[in-house]
């Protein structure tokens, strides 16, 4: 029927460039799967089973008791902020004012507000490919350009300088970085993350760090480019490190100057983050709670170790030792040249659910897969066992 009663389904041209995320499918395949009965070994997402720390969780359950849940400031309260402010003058060195600190919905929303307060239309970004889907979209959605870089395992599958210098346009306007990366859990070595930032501003651009799985470095202390400058736009969470992922809350530090801004558009997008989940993250960084995230950072440390020289055994490449993050990107092209039909069929048929790389970008994605290792090593020992039955059939 087409009257005109009828809501013509019209929607912006830019939701075509929005890619459903591929894991998506395996997921929802994965859950249809366990309802039937099937045992699934789940390494698709990037999250941590283990609950959060009970401290965090009693916080939240006092600020539900005390009836008093409410907005809060756009930026988040001042007491979230200074206690962000003092985990960087404790975990770095660095002194920041709390002002400079934006909590938000999620590195998400600190995401949404760095590009809607930094990307006009046409504006182009520098990103690595692979790297967060998300990214290339948060770019899209302010009707900014995506300039997805190919980079391999010859720089840890990072930017460097070099190439930032290489791809830099008259439309450049930012170039963003994640260390520890998702999907290859890689750093960028503190050096570069400076010569990047040289060239950056050389050109009269900004830099964007998303340092959302610091806490997770194994061997070396994680640094942050605040250490070098205040003109840097820092991206972090409660989600990664301090096991928060379902309340929804973030932050972001920010050059004095982008304060007024970022909290305009904040208070008109979503007025302010959770106020029981901001409440609740003051005790992430009570002594109790980070013996809590410690003790599961050296756990995923070793469930990389047990991994990691497994999967090499099985004919997966993995030409670099991933520095953080809780997940392994391996080359697949031994045993596949479609990694998507591939991790579609070992779901099916050997119960193992894995990312393909085509949901992190276009390059070299289909001989590349993405795990996400923070499970019980007995457990990550089962997707090794049914992964090499799998392969030997
Ligand atoms: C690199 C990176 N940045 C940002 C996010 C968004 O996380 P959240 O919104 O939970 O803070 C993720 C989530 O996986 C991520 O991997």
């Amino acid at each position: 029927m087409n009257s005109p009663e009828r809501l013509q389904h019209r929607v912006s041209a830019r939701m075509a460039d929005i890619d459903p995320f591929h894991v998506v499918v395996l997921v929802t395949r994965a859950k249809a799967l366990e309802a039937q009965g099937r045992s699934i070994v789940n390494m698709v997402i990037g999250e941590p089973d283990a609950p959060v720390a009970p401290v965090i969780a009693e916080a939240g359950i006092r600020a539900i008791q005390t009836g008093q849940v409410r907005y809060t400031p756009g930026l988040g309260t001042t007491a979230l902020r200074e206690s962000i402010a003092d985990w960087y003058r404790v975990r770095y060195g660095v002194e920041l004012p709390a002002s400079r600190i934006g909590v938000m919905p999620g590195s998400s929303g600190a995401l949404l507000m760095t590009m809607g307060v930094l990307i006009d239309p046409g504006d182009e970004v520098l990103m690595a490919d692979p790297s967060y889907p998300c990214n290339r979209h948060f770019v899209r959605t302010m009707d900014g350009r995506a300039v997805c870089i190919p980079v391999g395992a010859d720089t840890g599958y990072q930017l460097t300088a070099e190439l930032v210098e290489r791809h830099w346009s008259p439309r450049t306007r930012a170039v963003m970085l994640a260390t520890p990366s998702n999907p290859t859990g890689t750093l960028i070595g503190f050096d570069e993350l400076r010569a990047i930032h040289a060239v950056t501003t050389r050109h009269g651009g900004v830099l964007i760090v998303d340092e959302i799985y610091h806490g997770l470095t194994y061997g070396q202390p994680d640094r942050t480019a605040l250490e070098f400058t205040d003109d840097v736009f820092i991206i972090n969470s409660f989600s990664k490190y301090f096991g928060m992922t379902g309340w929804r809350l973030g932050w972001m530090v920010m050059p004095q100057a982008y304060v007024p801004d970022v909290e305009k558009l904040a208070q008109n997008l979503f007025i302010s983050a959770s106020d029981i989940a901001q409440q609740a993250a003051i005790a992430a960084f009570s002594a109790e709670a980070v013996a809590v995230h410690e003790a599961r950072r050296e756990a995923f440390r070793e469930q990389r170790d047990f991994l990691l020289p497994r999967l090499q055994g099985l004919g997966f490449d993995i030409p670099i030792e991933p520095e953080g993050a809780f997940y392994i990107y391996a080359n697949c092209s031994r045993l596949t040249n479609d990694s998507y039909a591939f991790c579609l069929d070992i779901l099916e048929t050997a119960g193992v659910a894995i990312a393909p790389g085509l949901d992190f970008g276009s390059h070299r994605a289909a001989e590349h897969v993405r795990f996400s290792y923070p499970k019980p090593i007995p457990v990550l020992a089962e997707g090794i066992e049914r992964l090499r039955h799998y392969l030997n059939r």
